[in-house]
């Protein structure tokens, strides 16, 4: 079973992945536990194109490369046997670079871009979770842990989230509330993926 986590940042994604982690293996599944960008040194090279607020069109690619690397990895793991749990996924770059690219070209041209560099190594997740929250909320965690990346600013955040919703029905998102506190927010997380087991 392959599993995404997507939101904006700040939208507590990530400590959602650790728990429901802990969970599924305190239930002896074998969990591989990943995210976007990796931490190989492609995921780093993403990293820099970010901070360095590369042109929308390089960085695009860079997420695809490291991602072309990552399905691989994420394939090795579900042959094994493994739940596989992504922080971020391709949804990721159609929502963040769709957003960047639209200040130069049409959304719907540049979705379709980016869908056709995905297509031919595509590997497509049986269950999506998107941790929807007020983007002026998820800044506040964003600012509490002091990072400054462009991608902060709650105006994009809020543009990136309308993505994703046009994304959330194309591809049959869970939606979860994540404006509550986090025990809410991974119950609902967890009752969603204990159905699908
Ligand atoms: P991440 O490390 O997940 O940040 P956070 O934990 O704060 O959510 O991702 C770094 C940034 O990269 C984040 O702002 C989202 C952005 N991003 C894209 O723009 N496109 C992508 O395809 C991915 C995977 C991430």
């Amino acid at each position: 079973m392959f599993i995404v986590l997507e939101g904006i940042d700040g939208s507590g994604k990530t400590t959602i992945g650790k728990r429901l982690s802990q969970y599924l293996k305190s239930k002896g599944f074998g969990v591989f536990l990943t995210e976007e960008p990796t931490r190989t040194w492609m995921g780093m090279d993403v990293r820099r194109a970010i901070e360095e607020e590369k042109n929308p069109f390089s960085q695009a690619l860079l997420f695809f490369a490291d991602r072309a690397e990552h399905v691989m990895d994420i394939k090795k793991h579900l042959d094994f046997g493994d739940i596989v749990i992504s922080d971020r996924y391709v949804y990721s770059t159609f929502a963040y670079q769709g957003a960047q690219l639209e200040k130069i070209m049409a959304l719907e041209d540049a979705l379709l871009w980016l869908d056709r560099i995905y297509e031919p190594f595509r590997l497509d997740p049986d269950t999506v979770i998107f941790l929807k929250i007020d983007p002026r909320r998820s800044m506040n965690f964003v600012n509490s842990r002091d990072f400054r990346e462009k991608f902060e600013r709650a105006e994009f955040l809020s543009r990136v989230q309308d993505i994703y919703m046009m994304l959330a029905e194309k591809y049959d998102f869970y939606i979860v509330d994540s404006n509550r506190n986090l025990e809410e927010v991974y119950e609902d997380v967890r009752k969603i993926i204990d159905k699908q087991l």
